[in-house]
């Protein structure tokens, strides 16, 4: 164990690039019938954190994985292998998602991450770990454990595969200084709810000896991204939904697979038809879920915002909109955010608040009214190509905690769009990947 530690070490140690060959969509189709069900949970749900100190943390966090986000394209300009090599900050997981790993299985919760691809879990022997609060996962107790050779087209799906006495060895790094090293081995995984488990042999993970980080109360990650080492590819699922509560709610959310994942068990008579939008493909982060976003009205008024602003650059990849799990508020390229402000600013009749350079949140007003004063807030709709988003007020405004104002929860960005998980709370979105379409209707979400 001593030899593979070095060895892990001097490969944590920067290399240069070095350019492998990335297998396509090593897809391993798990058959039409399969799906499951399973709970998402919010990292900070059983706390005990007030509403308050829920919003705060959240909107702090958010700030971290947007600035990781914005900084992966424009690391690496027009190079791709770089910059899907650094990832998202591990700690700024929002949802949390139960499965069982090995025989017989030992349940964990991982952060899911709809930016990164590899399903990783901390393992025994541990060199360097992270706290977590379930035991590490020791691959001398389950008969299913197999290491994955260097020659496996799965170790060569890594972006940085490494050979150490002839088993796999991965490395992650994440934006932040958080990363995980070990051996990359397949596993009898079981994912789902007592009423819909299943058990699915030889999906490929990292064994995780050398991680540094914060986990925040999981026990590892799951990548949902786009790429072939994703929980997705490897299931060979064409599509999963899931269905976020309030935000303040205790109900856990919900997430769906295969078979599961559908949109037409929602009433469209009461909760509006599915809307749906074509995903689109950005060659320098090809992991991540880009859409094509084409205006903002605010009030019924489309903004005069450039749809340039939305693209993405073809030259370096940066800019674009992503949808991602990780993000909680929505972050606007500069001149679409400014555009919404000032929106806000004229058709809100209260004093705007000066807030300070720390808070994330700046466009903030005087909380509460005075009293008889009559108060409407704008309607907000985020246009994509092919389906308009209305967002219900939940969704959009917040009571920040700090300066007590009530603030629109969305911040501005110097380089691309993200649509933050608090915007689609009480949505079930569906990630349509067959026919490469993200599909979403309003839903009660604590009720189904
Ligand atoms: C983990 O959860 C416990 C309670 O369940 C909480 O006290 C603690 O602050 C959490 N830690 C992190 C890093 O979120
Ligand atoms: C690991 O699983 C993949 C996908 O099921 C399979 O192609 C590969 O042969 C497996 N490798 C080992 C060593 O079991
Ligand atoms: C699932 O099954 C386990 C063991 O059979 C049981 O302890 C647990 O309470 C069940 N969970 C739910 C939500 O029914
Ligand atoms: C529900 O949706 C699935 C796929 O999205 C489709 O195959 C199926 O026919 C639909 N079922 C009904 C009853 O409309
Ligand atoms: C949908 O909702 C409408 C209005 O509440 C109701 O009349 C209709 O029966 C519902 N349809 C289904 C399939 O539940
Ligand atoms: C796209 O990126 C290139 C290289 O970084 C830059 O020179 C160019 O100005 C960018 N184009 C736009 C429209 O921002
Ligand atoms: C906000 O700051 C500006 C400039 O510093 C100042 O002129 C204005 O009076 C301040 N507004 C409030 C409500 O404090
Ligand atoms: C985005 O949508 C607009 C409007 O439908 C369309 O003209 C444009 O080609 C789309 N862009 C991409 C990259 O798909």
């Amino acid at each position: 164990m001593t030899r593979l530690a070095a060895a892990i070490l001097v490969v944590l140690l920067p290399l240069p690039l070095l350019l492998s060959a990335v297998v396509g969509a090593a897809a391993f189709p798990r058959g039409g019938g399969f799906g499951f069900e399973a709970t998402l949970r919010h990292v900070d749900a059983d706390a005990g954190y007030t509403k308050a100190e829920l919003l705060a943390r959240a909107v702090s966090r958010s700030r971290a994985r947007a600035a990781t986000l914005q900084s992966l394209a424009a690391l690496a300009p027009g190079d791709a292998i770089t910059a899907v090599r650094i990832l998202v900050r591990a700690s700024d997981g929002e949802y949390l998602m139960d499965m069982g790993i090995g025989t017989p299985p030992r349940y964990y919760s991982a952060i899911l991450d709809t930016g990164s691809d590899l399903i990783w879990t901390q393992c025994a022997p541990c060199l360097l770990c992270v706290d977590q609060p379930t035991p590490y996962y020791d691959p001398t107790q389950s008969p299913t454990y197999r290491a994955i050779g260097c020659s496996s087209p799965v170790c060569n799906a890594l972006y940085y595969p490494l050979c150490f006495q002839k088993v796999c060895v991965y490395q992650y790094f994440y934006g932040d200084s958080a990363s995980t090293a070990g051996v990359l081995a397949n596993e009898t995984f079981t994912f789902g709810t007592n009423a819909t488990r299943v058990t699915v042999p030889s999906i490929s993970f990292g064994c995780g000896n050398l991680n540094a980080g914060s986990l925040a109360n999981g026990s590892g990650m799951v990548g949902f991204g786009r790429g072939s080492l994703s929980l997705v590819s490897q299931l060979g699922s064409p599509r999963f939904s899931y269905c976020l509560t309030s935000f303040l709610s205790k109900v856990p959310s919900r997430l769906y697979f295969g078979a599961y994942a559908t949109l037409n068990s929602t009433n469209a008579s009461t909760s509006g038809p599915v809307q749906s939008t074509p995903f689109v493909v950005n060659p320098a982060l090809p992991t991540m879920y880009f859409l094509n976003l084409t205006g903002i009205s605010v009030g019924g008024v489309l903004l005069p915002i450039d749809p340039a602003v939305f693209a993405i650059n073809d030259t370096d990849g940066t800019g674009g909109t992503i949808i991602d799990s990780g993000t909680t508020i929505t972050y606007l390229a500069e001149p679409a955010y400014g555009a919404v402000r000032a929106a806000f600013v004229s058709q809100i009749k209260l004093p705007l608040l000066n807030v300070t350079d720390a808070s994330v949140l700046d466009t903030c007003f005087k909380w509460p009214p005075p009293p008889r004063q009559s108060l409407t807030l704008p309607q907000v709709v985020f246009h994509f190509d092919g389906a308009d988003m209305e967002l219900p007020l939940p969704n959009y405004m917040l009571v920040e905690p700090m300066s007590g104002g009530l603030c629109l929860a969305m911040a501005t960005s110097s380089d691309g769009s993200i649509i933050g998980n608090f915007q689609h709370q009480n949505f079930h979105v569906l990630y349509d990947l067959e026919n490469s379409l993200l599909s979403f209707v309003p839903a009660p979400c604590n009720l189904i």
